[in-house]
Parts: C-alpha cells; sequence; structure tokens
C-alpha cells in the first residue's frame, strides 16, 4: 500500500471580509501518494494558494477558520501549535513560492539563509551547517557554489534567487515540497531549467511535489495525476492522461483549450469567458454554470452539485458528467 505524504479530507477555510465570514476553500479532499507528483490547477482566485498555506499551517490563526483534516506524512496537523508547527515545516513539508525575493532576507548572505535553516531543525554546529548549504547550493545549480555563498539575495537573477529558494526548502529533505506557481515569473528558457532541476530533485532526493499552477502544460510534464479546483471546490481529480484524453468537467476542458500553443509562444488556443467569481457571489449550484458553454437551465442551477467518485480513481463534480462529448487534446 502507498502511503500519501499528503492527506487533506475535507479541509474548509473561511476569511472574516467585509461581508462577514466567507468561505474560500470548500470541502477540499486532495492526496498526495509518496512518490508522486500532483499538480493542483485553476484559474486565479480558485483558492489554491489558501489550500496549501492551510497545508503548511500558515495562516493566521485568529484571521482564518479552518476545519477538516490535514495530514501529513500520517500525522494531523489541523490544531498543532505553531510551534508544533515550525518543526514540521522544514523537516516534513517545505514551500516555495512565486516571488522568491520577497521570500529571501536582502539583509543576509543566501549560505547563511540555508545554513540557518539546518541549524534550526537539526541543531546543527555553524561549520557543518555552511557545508551543508554550500552543498545545497551546488545541487540546485548555482556554478561556484562556495563563493556564491556568500553573495547577497540583490546579487543573484530570478531564476537563480529562485533556485536559492529551492535549497532552502530542500536543504532538509522534507517528504512533500509544495511549490506554488515557482516559475510562472520567470522566462520561458529558465522555467524550463527550473522544471527539470525540480524533476531531477524529486527522483534524488525522494521528495513529493505539490505542484501549484494555473499552466495544465506545466502540470503534464511534472505530474503524476491532478486536482482541478474551481470558486474554492475541487471539479475534477485524476491521472493527467486522463484528463487529456478524456476531460469529464466542462471547466477542465476550458483549461485545455487554454494551454499556450508551442509553435506560437504567448497566444492561446482559446480562454474561458469571464472570471472566477468573488468568494461572497460563490452560488450554491453549480459554480461553473454562469461560464460553462454546456450549463443548461433548470439542471445546472438547480441544487447543489456533489463531487461524485468515478471508476478508476476518478472524481467530477458535474450533473451533466455522462451526458457531454468534452474536448481533450488526444487524437
Ligand atoms: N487573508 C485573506 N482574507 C480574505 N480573503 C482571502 C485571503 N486570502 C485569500 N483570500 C481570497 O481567497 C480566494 C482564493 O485565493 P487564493 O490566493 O487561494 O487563490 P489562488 O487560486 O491561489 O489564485 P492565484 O492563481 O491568483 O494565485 C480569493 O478570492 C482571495 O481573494
Ligand atoms: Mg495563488
Amino acid at each position: 500500500m502507498t502511503t500519501d505524504v499528503l492527506r487533506i479530507e475535507n479541509l474548509s477555510v473561511e476569511f472574516p471580509t467585509e461581508r462577514g465570514w466567507t468561505q474560500v476553500v470548500d470541502d477540499v479532499s486532495l492526496r498526495v501518494p509518496a512518490g508522486s507528483a500532483v499538480g493542483l490547477v485553476g484559474e486565479s482566485g480558485s483558492g489554491k494558494t489558501v489550500t496549501s498555506l492551510a497545508a503548511m499551517g500558515l495562516l493566521p490563526p485568529r484571521g482564518s477558520r479552518v476545519s477538516g483534516s490535514i495530514r501529513i506524512a500520517g500525522r494531523e496537523t489541523v490544531g498543532l501549535s505553531e510551534r508544533e508547527m515550525s518543526d514540521i515545516r522544514g523537516t516534513d513539508v517545505s514551500m516555495v513560492f512565486q516571488e522568491p525575493r520577497r521570500s529571501l532576507s536582502p539583509a543576509f548572505t543566501v549560505g547563511d539563509q540555508i545554513a540557518e535553516v539546518v541549524r534550526r531543525h537539526e541543531g546543527a554546529s555553524k561549520k557543518s551547517s555552511v557545508a551543508r548549504a554550500i552543498e545545497m547550493l551546488d545541487a540546485v545549480g548555482i556554478p561556484d557554489a562556495a563563493r556564491r555563498s556568500q553573495a547577497y539575495p540583490h546579487e543573484f537573477s530570478g531564476g537563480m534567487c529562485q533556485r536559492v529558494m529551492l535549497a532552502i526548502a530542500m536543504v532538509c529533505r522534507p517528504k512533500l515540497l509544495i511549490a506554488d506557481e515557482p516559475t510562472t515569473a520567470l522566462d520561458v528558457t529558465v522555467q524550463r531549467e527550473m522544471l527539470r532541476l525540480m524533476k531531477d530533485l524529486q527522483a534524488e532526493y525522494d521528495v513529493s511535489i505539490l505542484f501549484i499552477t494555473h499552466d495544465l502544460g506545466v502540470v503534464a510534464e511534472m505530474c503524476d495525476s491532478v486536482a482541478v479546483m474551481y470558486a474554492g471546490q475541487i471539479v475534477e481529480s485524476t491521472r493527467i492522461d486522463d484528463l487529456f484524453d478524456d476531460p469529464r468537467h466542462p471547466y477542465s476542458e476550458g483549461l485545455l483549450a487554454a494551454i499556450p500553443d508551442p509553435r506560437a509562444r504567448g497566444t492561446r488556443l482559446s480562454s474561458i469567458p469571464g472570471a472566477v467569481p468573488a468568494p461572497w457571489d460563490w452560488p450554491e449550484t453549480c459554480r461553473f454554470q454562469e461560464r460553462c458553454r454546456h450549463a443548461v437551465a433548470g439542471v445546472c442551477d438547480a441544487g447543489p452539485v456533489g463531487l461524485e467518485r468515478l471508476a478508476a480513481g476518478r472524481a467530477v463534480r458535474c450533473v451533466r458528467d455522462g451526458e457531454l462529448e468534452l474536448r481533450g487534446l488526444g487524437a
């Protein structure tokens, strides 16, 4: 039996807003089996980052309400104190963010910032933690790592800062790496290099990955399975090949059609009209229906739509599932 390094069950998150407590993540369940890479995709505002911050225990305790279960390497983390959670962060689960520069301190050398993580989590000596930092900088492909470890973040390019972030995340060999749009801010070539590096690290360090992105093309390259999120809910989850060949949710179909065409860089084949509504405007019924080309009045707006488990480890949230011929990218 494969164990799950991450198992989220029935996660809901609410925030206080000017309209009162508002739910932004609604009954999300998600698993990352050991050794796998799972993609979490969806447009801006669908709740991907909030889900991952919940998994990291990084939501403000008084500024949010979290319910459900989040198990990391078998251990329940919902309800742990900040102190207990900070032991788990770094050693069991780490995260890299979209904007590496904002997460690095401008006042310390990159080597010090990596070494500090080793000292904090493993109580290593100054000398051995510095050696580990240099080793890790080398592993993430920073040339001349010993010398560069003494440089400050402003002396690094964006792509190099992202590598430093990855070094910080990986230095204590976590079981799970959560990568939240780690390549979005990078140019195409640097993005490719980062993806390859993460693949290499996954194999070498035996780390499982939750890869968050709005780009299904990236998911196809990196991931074994995928969960598609829309307006705070999982609308489809499946193996990556099945999603591409035979999407079952109209939103997945729309995302597939929006994958940038590599032959015509920067252009999109099509995009889904409209945008994810604000959380306080999410309807009780299917949340995607307003933008869905397959929506039928009286059917899709008739009531809440549950996530149906299908055979072969698939799940889909669509009342019209089974009636629709959706377009995948298969032959
Ligand atoms: N601290 C907060 N207080 C109130 N609302 C919040 C807070 N953090 C996030 N939200 C709201 O929760 C929703 C989901 O946000 P989230 O950042 O998870 O989206 P996302 O899927 O990561 O989008 P993106 O692709 O833009 O990163 C959004 O409507 C956002 O405005
Ligand atoms: Mg986000």
